[in-house]
């Protein structure tokens, strides 16, 4: 079973990435990563002003358009699609200005915690979670609290990585979450060894058939095709989401993600699920295929050798 890596400091961001400054220490922490691990910071070095944070705590209050996560684009400088339903542009301002400082903070955190990926990612989304998880009434490919893979249906990875960052915001309340096996140990038990290479070939080629690249909206957007490897990944997120003998009975480990504390984790590869807790920031960022410090980990090369052929 994997283990969440638990990393100490008084919380300054330079203590970490002084250690890290170390490769073979930044190294490491890649390579823990890329097998399975959280890497989990008791005390975040992301610092943002308490009055920002009780600002973001107090939002659902004012403004009906916080029933979900709102989105950053951090290279747009924007909230995506709910903007707050106010007629108060300073707190829309202020809104705006909180995520781009957390994404910020994040990113360049990361840029000097994770050396060996520097400069071989694409900043993806930041967002903000405000719900309370635990009950929330979502249809059942939505669930948060069902244990899934991340694929994202908009934006096809074409093997890049899906590595995020977290920090829960609650004042006093730990983010609860569950995770399973990663990717290279689970896809050989969801693929009976009986017949390992028809199972697979067939669901592989079922999602090379129905990329998005043959579509028109795929032919414009060439960034929005899907490649055999999302296809396979996006059902991949469902199947698990749907199997409810996983869901149960799995391999899965409790996670306790402490008030004021980040963590980050590949979520592509690791399942997991969020049954409580509110209050998140996140930041995503797609990372490299040919960054990683242990390829053979990879959803991407797991696939191919199971399926013999390129999926990408
Ligand atoms: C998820 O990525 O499934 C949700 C994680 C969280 O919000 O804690
Ligand atoms: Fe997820």
């Amino acid at each position: 079973m994997h283990r969440v890596v638990t990393l100490e400091s008084t919380g300054a961001a330079k203590d970490f990435t002084s250690a890290s400054q170390n490769t073979v220490q930044a190294m490491e922490h890649c390579r823990q990563l890329e097998a399975g691990n959280i890497l989990l910071f008791p005390q975040s070095p992301i610092m943002l002003a308490e009055e920002d944070l009780a600002f973001l705590r107090g939002l659902e209050h004012g403004h009906r358009s916080l029933h979900k996560n709102l989105a950053y684009k951090p290279l747009q400088d924007c909230i995506a699609g709910a903007k707050l339903e106010s007629n108060d542009p300073a707190a829309s301002e202020r809104l705006l200005r909180i995520l781009r400082s957390y994404s910020r903070g994040a990113l360049q955190f990361l840029t000097e915690f994770l050396t060996p990926y520097t400069a071989r990612w694409q900043v993806d989304y930041a967002s903000f979670r405000p719900l309370e998880e635990q009950g929330r009434a979502l249809p059942l490919h939505k669930r948060n609290d069902l244990l899934h893979t991340d694929a994202f249906p908009t934006r096809p990875t074409h093997g890049a990585r899906i590595l995020r960052f977290f920090t829960n915001i609650h004042p006093t309340q730990s983010r609860e979450w569950i995770v399973g096996e990663p990717f290279r140990t689970l896809i050989p038990q969801m693929v009976p060894s009986t017949t390992p290479a028809p199972r697979a070939e067939g669901l592989l080629q079922r999602a090379a058939r129905s990329t998005l690249g043959h579509t028109s909206l795929g032919k414009a957007w060439p960034a929005l095709r899907r490649s055999s490897y999302d296809q396979f990944m996006l059902r991949f997120h469902d199947v698990l989401k749907e199997n409810a003998d996983y869901q149960t009975n799995g391999q899965h480990t409790a996670v306790s993600l402490p008030p004021g504390s980040s963590w980050m984790v590949y979520t592509d590869s690791v399942p997991h699920a969020v049954l409580s807790g509110r209050f998140a920031l996140e930041q995503t960022l797609l990372v490299a295929p040919d960054a990683m410090v242990t390829p053979e980990e990879s959803p991407l090369v797991v696939l191919e050798s199971l399926a013999g052929c390129r999926l990408v």
